[in-house]
C-alpha cells in the first residue's frame, strides 16, 4: 500500500489483520499496520523497512516506487522486528544501500542481521542530504527500545519518529488523519502508548526537551495513521500521558467470581452517575483486556478498584492489574477500593499497601462486604465515598 502524503514522500506500509496480539502480549482486534516511508529524492530512501512476513509485497511496491533505481539510503528509527525483519532481504536486493543509525541500531544491526557493512552511524550534529531534502536526527532512547531515534526533513518540517505516536488498529484507506475517522485511533494511540510505551515516561518529556520548539508539520509514526491536522493534539496527548495528567472521569474496575463484587462495582457506577458524572467506565477485569483498563486509568483521575479476596489475595488478574501500574508508575490518581470475602477480610490490606506504594490519594471509608450480607451502614459508606469521589472528578482541573 503506498501513498504520496507530500512533494516525493511516500507512504509504504502493510495493514495486518490476522496478527490476534501484538507483541505476542496485547490484543489488536481491529489490526495494525506497519508503517514505512519511501523519500524519491535525487538519492533515494527508505526510512523504516517492514517485517519479514510481508517482504514480499513490500518489495513489489518498493520496486515499483523506484522506477529502476537503486535504493541507496534505509534510516532506522527503530530496529524492533516489526519495522526490520525485511533488512537481510533488502540487503540482498540492493548490496549497496547504506544504513543509517545511530551507534546503538548499528549495535543491534549486528546482533539481530549480522550486518556491519555499508552502514552509516549518525549522531545528532550530522545531518544526511539526498539532494532536495535534509534529514537531521533526534536520538531519543528508550521508546521504547534503547536506539530509538526521530528523523526530521527539515524543508518540509516532517517528523519520522518511530513508535512514539503511533496507534493500533490497521488503516481504513485513509492514511493521514484527514482522510479517515479519527475516533477510534485516538484511542487506540492511547492504548497504544500505556502498553509499549509507557513505561518510559520520563523518555518522552526527553524527547519533548529535545525536539524544542522545532516545527512539525507532519508526524510519520510506524502505526497507525499520519499525523497532519492533529499533530497539535497529538503532541499534547502524549504530553499529558506522559506528565500523568488526566482528564475528569471515573474507571472502575472488579475481579469478581459470583458477582458480589460486581453488583458493588454497579452500585457505586450508578450513584456516582447520579450525580451528573458521564465519563465512567467499568471494567470486569477477568472479561476486559488489561490494556484497554489501563488505557482508562491513564485518561481520567479516578480509579475504583474492587475484588473478590482470592487466597488470602486479591483475585489473580487484580494482583496482575496493580502489578502493571506499579511497573508503569502511573502517577496523580484519586483512589477508592471495595471488596467482597467470606472468612477473612485481606484484600482492603493489600489495596491500601498499594495505595501508599504508588502514592495515590486514597479516598474513604473503603466498601467491605463480607459475602452476601446485609449491612445497615454500607449504603451511607457508599454514598459517602461516592460524594468525596464525584468531588473529585469536578475539582479536576481538565
Ligand atoms: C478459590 C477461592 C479462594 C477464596 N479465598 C478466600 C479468602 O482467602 N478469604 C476470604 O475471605 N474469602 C475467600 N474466598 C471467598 C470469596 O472471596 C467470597 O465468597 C466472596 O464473597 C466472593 O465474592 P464474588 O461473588 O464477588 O466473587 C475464596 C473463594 C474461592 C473460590
Ligand atoms: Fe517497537
Ligand atoms: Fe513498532
Amino acid at each position: 500500500m503506498y501513498k504520496e502524503i507530500k512533494d516525493k514522500i511516500w507512504y509504504l506500509g502493510m495493514n495486518d489483520r490476522t496478527t490476534s496480539l501484538f507483541e505476542a502480549i496485547w490484543p489488536i482486534p481491529k489490526g495494525i499496520s506497519y508503517n514505512s516511508y519511501f523519500i524519491d529524492d535525487e538519492k533515494t530512501v527508505l526510512i523504516e523497512s517492514m517485517g519479514e512476513a510481508y517482504y514480499s509485497h513490500y518489495i513489489a511496491e518498493l520496486k515499483h516506487l523506484l522506477k529502476g533505481r537503486q535504493l541507496d539510503y534505509l534510516i532506522i528509527n527503530h530496529i524492533e522486528p516489526d519495522h526490520s525483519g525485511a533488512i537481510k532481504d533488502l540487503r540482498r536486493e540492493y548490496p549497496e544501500m547504506k544504513i543509517v543509525g545511530n551507534k546503538k541500531t548499528l549495535d543491534l544491526l549486528k546482533s539481530f542481521y549480522n550486518i556491519t557493512e555499508k552502514t552509516l552511524m549518525i549522531d545528532e550534529e550530522q545531518t544526511l542530504n539526498t539532494g532536495k531534502y535534509t534529514f537531521r536526527f533526534f536520538i531519543t532512547p528508550m521508546l521504547h527500545w534503547p536506539e530509538t531515534m526521530f528523523t526530521y526533513e527539515v524543508n518540509t518540517k516532517t517528523l519520522f519518529s518511530g513508535d512514539a505516536f503511533g496507534s493500533y488498529g490497521a488503516l481504513n484507506g485513509g492514511i493521514i488523519d484527514y482522510e479517515t475517522d479519527v475516533a477510534e485511533y485516538r484511542s487506540e494511540m492511547r492504548r497504544y502508548y500505556v502498553t509499549i510505551i509507557s513505561k518510559y515516561a520520563a523518555q518522552v518529556q526527553s524527547a519533548f526537551k529535545k525536539i524544542g520548539d522545532t516545527e512539525v508539520d507532519m508526524i510519520c509514526p510506524t502505526h497507525g495513521p499520519v499525523w497532519k491536522e492533529l499533530v497539535g493534539e497529538v503532541f499534547e496527548a502524549y504530553d499529558k500521558y506522559s506528565r500523568n495528567i488526566s482528564d475528569s472521569g471515573v474507571t472502575i474496575v472488579y475481579g469478581s467470581m459470583y458477582g458480589h463484587t460486581a453488583q458493588l462495582a454497579d452500585t457505586i457506577a450508578l450513584k456516582i452517575s447520579q450525580s451528573g458524572v458521564k465519563e465512567i467506565r467499568v471494567f470486569d477485569s477477568s472479561h476486559s483486556d488489561i490494556s484497554y483498563i489501563l488505557s482508562s486509568i491513564i485518561h481520567y483521575n479516578v480509579v475504583i478498584i474492587g475484588s473478590s479476596v482470592y487466597n488470602a489475595m486479591l483475585m489473580p488478574n487484580i494482583e496482575k492489574l496493580i502489578d502493571a501500574i506499579k511497573d508503569r508508575k502511573i502517577q496523580h490518581k484519586d483512589f477508592a477500593s471495595f471488596s467482597n470475602y467470606s472468612w477473612a477480610p485481606a484484600a482492603t490490606k493489600r489495596f491500601d499497601y498499594f495505595a501508599e506504594e504508588i502514592g495515590w490519594q486514597k479516598l474513604d471509608p473503603t466498601i467491605i462486604q463480607k459475602s452476601n450480607e446485609a449491612d445497615e451502614n454500607r449504603e451511607s459508606e457508599i454514598d459517602k465515598l461516592c460524594s468525596y469521589i464525584v468531588e473529585r472528578v469536578n475539582s479536576n482541573p481538565l
